[in-house]
């Protein structure tokens, strides 16, 4: 299988943020069988491995990744009846405005979030008081040693973006969803994708939101009243559109990044005393 990996890719390109140093190895997975043969692969021969769908909301390491980074391409997507079934490579994004063109209601939040299906569930992404789990019902997973598990969604747990994945080793391959019929789902839609182009850097390089919401309120709010926007290290800035977005603005390194967003953490800690946790994810 050595040969089938390509070797020395540059991770920027697989980066929302447009950041990151080379892979050793790299693949391009499109099917479960295939995932399964991979992973099983890794584990017989404890090479590291690092899924990627996206590529947002996760940061790679200036100096890359010394292992297999796997861009997971499983794509398909069949809606029946209010039921979708659905890969994990899958854009989180259109499965937003997909379902609700069909008049179905339960993934409008998703229009606009630069996810992959997979990437979405590791997250729990959400928005607009609406969060991944809120509408799943089963997910697909390939383990570290290559068997796929299916679990509905009670054998899963899931709070503010955090779900139980971040606890294995694996890859979620497929999901399952399930949605209500609702006339007004795509003029939902399109309010959510309105109001996120308005008030989010959407056109930037980003990760989408660095830190979490402090419970009761909005780290972008307090950022920006901390006088933060605009704040900048080497490449790397803080959005003057959202105060919780740090953009990509000419050749940021991963390091620029993380010393901004400590930049940001410490003057929020020390001007309103709130304690900011990443939701980034660093992959070093
Ligand atoms: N606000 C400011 N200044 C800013 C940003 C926001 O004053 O720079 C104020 C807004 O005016 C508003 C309030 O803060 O009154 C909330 O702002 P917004 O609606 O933009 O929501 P948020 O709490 O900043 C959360 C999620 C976003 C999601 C939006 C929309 C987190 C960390 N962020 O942001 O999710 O898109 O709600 O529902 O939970 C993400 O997780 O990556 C993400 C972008």
């Amino acid at each position: 299988m050595w040969n089938q990996f390509q070797k020395s890719i540059s991770l920027s390109k697989y980066s929302s943020f447009g950041i990151g140093g080379a892979a050793r190895y790299f693949a391009e997975v499109s099917d479960i069988e295939k995932m399964q043969e991979v992973l099983r692969f890794c584990y017989q021969e404890s090479l590291p491995f690092h899924i990627v769908g996206k590529g947002s909301n996760s940061l790679f390491d200036d100096a890359g990744f010394d292992g297999l980074v796997i861009l997971n391409k499983i794509s398909f997507c069949t809606i029946e009846d209010c039921r979708v079934s659905v890969g994990a490579g899958f854009s989180f994004s259109l499965l937003g405005s997909k379902t609700a063109r069909k008049g179905l209601s339960g993934l409008e939040f998703a229009s606009g979030i630069p996810a992959t299906v997979g990437g979405a569930i590791f997250m729990n992404a959400g928005a607009n008081g609406f969060e991944v789990k809120d509408c799943l019902q089963k997910v697909s997973f390939v383990d570290a040693r290559g068997a796929l598990n299916v679990y509905t969604r009670d054998e899963l747990d899931f709070s503010y973006r955090w779900s139980c994945f971040h606890e294995k080793k694996g890859a979620i391959v497929a999901a399952e969803f399930l949605l209500t019929p609702r006339k007004e789902a795509r003029e939902e839609q399109l309010r959510i994708i309105e109001y996120r182009t308005k008030t989010q850097p959407y056109s930037e390089l980003s990760c989408g939101c660095v830190f979490k919401n402090p419970e009761g309120d909005s780290a972008g709010r307090l950022i920006e009243a901390c006088g933060l926007k605009g704040a900048k290290v080497g490449g790397a800035e803080v959005s003057s559109l959202h105060g919780n977005f740090i953009i990509n603005t000419a050749a940021a390194t991963a390091s620029d990044v993380l010393k901004l967003a400590e930049h940001v953490k410490t003057c929020v800690k020390q001007q309103t005393g709130v304690d900011l946790e990443l939701e980034l994810r660093k992959i070093f």
